[in-house]
């Protein structure tokens, strides 16, 4: 046992030494790796070339960085565009909601007034959504500022990836809408429950959605009357007015 443990330690040293060795007298490292450099030649492929051609018909996954379009709002001449350059459906928009709500209302507030937690404790405002010239500004305008930021708002390229951006801008202009929505844009059976000026809010359906409950109010002062699981807006519960008890809005 000890013979063969000597025998195996007297082999390993021989190795090392020979290593050693060898070591000196070629001297292989990182710098001098046997690797092609991009758009060399090389001997061994038929076509001369070091690199291989994408298969016949490969297509981009997803957009490709050239489209101006979806990565920078701009057409081709550098001016905002018009129109989504992505199709805008019920996902996408609710997928921007849910960003909006994380990255922008803190400052945008919840419904884009521009008077969210951090104005009200002193931040610049921004501009409410709902004014003539955002209502009216371009897509790619929009989405510029997520991208590239604003005067004083700092951009968000890094926080939130170009698809959310467009899927922010879809929303924003969802926000837009539903504070000037015409009444006869609404289905009849909804347009019926719509209060008259002046007239007391028509009470919530057995089937409205429910509010959710939303636990950034817990520690604000006059925390909001309406617990979780009553129904919305114009259920029994709900406050209206800015007394004691009444929900801020953010
Ligand atoms: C830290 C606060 C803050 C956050 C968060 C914020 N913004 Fe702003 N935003 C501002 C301020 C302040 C302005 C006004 C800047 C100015 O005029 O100097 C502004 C302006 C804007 C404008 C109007 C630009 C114009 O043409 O007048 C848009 C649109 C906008 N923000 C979108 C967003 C979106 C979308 C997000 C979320 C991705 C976001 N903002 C997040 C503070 C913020």
């Amino acid at each position: 046992m000890s013979r063969g443990a000597a025998g195996t330690s007297a082999c390993a040293t021989a190795l090392i030494a020979l290593s050693i060795m060898a070591a000196g007298c070629s001297r292989l490292d990182m710098q001098d790796q046997p690797k092609y450099r991009p758009q060399r030649p090389s001997e061994f492929f038929a076509d001369g070339r070091s690199e291989r051609q994408p298969v016949e018909g490969t297509v981009a996954y997803g957009p490709t960085e050239d489209d101006t379009a979806f990565y920078e709002g701009k057409d081709a001449s550098g001016k905002d565009i018009e129109e989504f350059p992505l199709v805008v459906d019920k996902t996408l928009i609710l997928r921007g909601q849910n960003r909006y709500d994380i990255y922008c209302s803190p400052c945008h507030g919840r419904i884009g007034n521009g008077l969210g937690m951090i104005v009200r404790r002193g931040f610049k405002q921004p501009p409410s959504y709902h004014i003539d010239r955002l209502r009216q500004a371009p897509v790619g305008h929009l989405y510029d500022v997520i991208s590239n930021g604003y005067g004083a708002m700092l951009n968000y390229a890094a926080q939130v990836e170009p698809r959310d951006r467009w899927a922010i801008v879809a929303y924003i202009r969802a926000l837009q809408y539903s504070q000037n929505a015409n009444v006869n844009d609404l289905p009849a059976e909804a347009r019926n429950r719509v209060p008259a000026i002046g007239q007391a809010p028509i009470p919530a359906q057995a089937n409205e959605p429910l509010v959710p409950s939303d636990p950034d109010f817990e520690d604000f002062p006059g925390k909001p009357a309406t617990p979780s699981g009553v129904p919305g807006a114009h259920g029994p519960g709900a406050v209206h007015g800015t007394g004691p008890g009444s929900q801020p809005e953010r």
